[in-house]
């Protein structure tokens, strides 16, 4: 199997891509079950927004869709901006689309406040109605206190990050061998 870890956020000091590291740590510990790629979008500067046309054979656009395309999951860490997942996790899906065709898909959201723990849900959505993705019902959503000194501090953060990239790999073993 081999599963993308995608780190959306375009912060310096994001605590999504905190919780991205954490989750490829464990997948390496997990090297039997699956190859891991890391893809950080602030690698990518020159990332076109998508216009529907001309962006598709943009050289960067080319350089990461191999990575989705490979993938068998997707973990996908991203900030919440304005009630839903940043316009730059939403920008590389629209310029990778049907790379994502069937994939198993992962969230871990980092947020300034507790309350918008739904908004992942459109983006969600969006990946099961355009692509058939497989969405791992188990999310984890993180603010600010979770973390300190560029590490997740909290043990529930922690445990349940674990949890995820079980349930990552376990989905997606089923859906592959469907
Ligand atoms: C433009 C913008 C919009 C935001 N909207 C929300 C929001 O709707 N809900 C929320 O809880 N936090 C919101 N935040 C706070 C971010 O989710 C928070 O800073 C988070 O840590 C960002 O993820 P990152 O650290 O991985 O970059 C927003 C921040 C920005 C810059």
């Amino acid at each position: 199997m081999n599963t993308l870890v995608l780190s959306t956020s375009l912060r310096p000091a994001s605590n999504s891509r905190i919780m991205a590291r954490y989750a490829q740590h464990l997948l390496n510990q997990r090297s039997a079950e699956t190859e891991v790629a890391f893809l950080d979008l602030r690698d990518h500067p020159a990332l076109p927004m998508c216009d529907g046309g001309d962006c598709y054979s943009h050289p960067e656009v080319a350089a990461i869709r191999p990575l989705f395309a490979r993938a068998d999951a997707i973990i996908v860490a991203a900030p919440v901006y304005t009630f839903y997942l940043s316009a730059a996790a939403k920008n590389v899906v629209e310029l990778t689309g049907g790379a994502w065709e069937d994939k198993t898909v992962a969230f871990l959201c980092a947020a300034g406040g507790a309350s918008s723990y739904m908004s992942v849900m459109s983006f969600a959505n969006s990946l099961m109605l355009d692509f058939r993705c497989v969405i791992v019902p188990r999310f984890v959503y993180a603010t600010g206190k979770d973390f300190a000194q560029d590490a997740v501090a909290d043990e529930d953060v922690k445990e349940r990050i674990e949890q995820l990239v079980g349930a990552t790999l376990r989905l997606a073993r089923a859906a592959k061998a469907a």
